[in-house]
């Protein structure tokens, strides 16, 4: 029916999201990016669940409104039930399961992982979607992994940090260079007008599809401090090459990495999705890659890469239809009152 309306719930992290979804098209996506986190060069996760409780009602009500719907009109809820941080979780949680038992539907759960790589089928003019089999690459400030999807709920993991998330290493690295938090789009910025080859960072060796980023980390940091005692104005002076080099060796490993993963599997659709997915230079290497033949690449629009309700309710949407809130589970959290 074409009257399906889902509102999604994210709070797995630092965003308080909300989003309605009339089918696949997203009518609303609300995000309250939470700035308190700045000041201390990473999330806080207490301070992170406080800013949720306080915007979590407001959010919602925006989404609402954005849609030009009422809650009444709501045909399921779908929310974030991990993996996150445990305190900003309960609080989309509780929430979702009270609006649900309230308004009497469906109450979906979603994993975060799987909604970033279905983030693909929100329905936009701007996005093509990926035909299964494709490669999902999840590559964020908590996350990095390599996915085979071969059907909507049929996902399997066959790579991923076994340290640090990618985007970990471009904050942890930003932070060193006295760079505001989140690191990663700045260094972006700053790569811009460097040289990717001024510096050479050592790439770590892992086995088969897997990454690390933590010695990668330490090699900054030694080669800053190293450089810093023969010039106590190294960085300021080098920073856009230093961010150029650094950025230049984490595309480099990711890269790679993708490649060996067509490779092996032979699947050349290839769709990437968390924050990092909005870096330049990955795009471009995922474009040039693809000039060459060597993939597909699927690129959401950045408000679907970073943390947000609308990736969250396009899992609901799928599970809506597949009636998943009828397996014993889900079924528990449908109240009738
Ligand atoms: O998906 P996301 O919003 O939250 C989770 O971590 O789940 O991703 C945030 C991460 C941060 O580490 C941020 O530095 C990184 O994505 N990021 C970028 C860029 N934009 C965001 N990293 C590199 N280049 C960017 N342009
Ligand atoms: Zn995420």
């Amino acid at each position: 029916p074409s009257d399906v309306y889902i509102l999604g719930i994210e709070s797995s992290c630092d965003d308080t999201s909300a989003a309605v979804l009339n089918i696949r098209k997203p009518l609303s996506n609300v995000i309250a990016t939470q700035k308190i986190h700045e000041e201390y060069g990473g999330v806080v996760p207490e301070l992170a669940s406080r800013a949720h409780q306080k915007n979590i009602v407001p959010v919602v009500h925006q989404a609402l409104e954005k849609a030009g719907i009422q809650a009444s009109d709501l045909s399921a809820i779908a929310y974030t039930k991990g993996p996150g941080l445990m305190g900003s979780l309960l609080v989309g949680a509780s929430f979702a399961k009270s609006l649900a038992m309230a308004l009497n539907i469906p109450l979906l759960e979603v994993n975060h992982m799987q909604a970033h790589i279905l983030a693909h089928f929100i329905e936009d003019e701007a996005q093509k979607r990926p035909p299964f089999p494709f490669l999902g690459i999840t590559i964020s400030g908590g996350h990095t992994q390599i996915v085979k999807v071969n059907a909507a709920f049929d996902m399997e993991v066959i790579g991923e940090t076994l340290d640090d998330a990618v985007g970990e290493a471009f904050d942890k690295c930003g932070k060193m260079m006295q760079l505001d938090y989140p690191a990663g789009p700045i260094i972006d910025r700053l790569a811009a007008k460097g040289n990717p080859k001024a510096f050479t960072f050592s790439k770590p060796k892992v086995k088969d599809l897997n990454f690390s980023f933590s010695g990668l980390k330490t090699a900054v940091l030694y080669f800053l401090q190293r450089e810093k005692q023969k010039n106590p104005n190294f960085v300021s002076e080098n920073i856009e090459d230093i961010c150029a080099s650094l950025q230049y060796t984490i595309v480099d490993i990711l890269m790679t990495k993708i490649k060996k993963a067509i490779q092996q599997t032979g699947i050349t659709h290839v769709a990437i999705g968390g924050g990092v997915s909005a870096n330049s230079a990955i795009r471009n290497a995922l474009l040039e890659a693809e000039k060459q033949g060597t993939l597909i690449a699927y690129i959401p629009k950045f408000e679907y890469c970073t943390d947000n309700a609308a990736m969250i309710a396009i899992v609901g949407y799928y599970k809506y239809i597949e009636q998943d809130f009828k397996n014993t589970k889900l079924a528990q959290a449908r109240f009738k009152i």
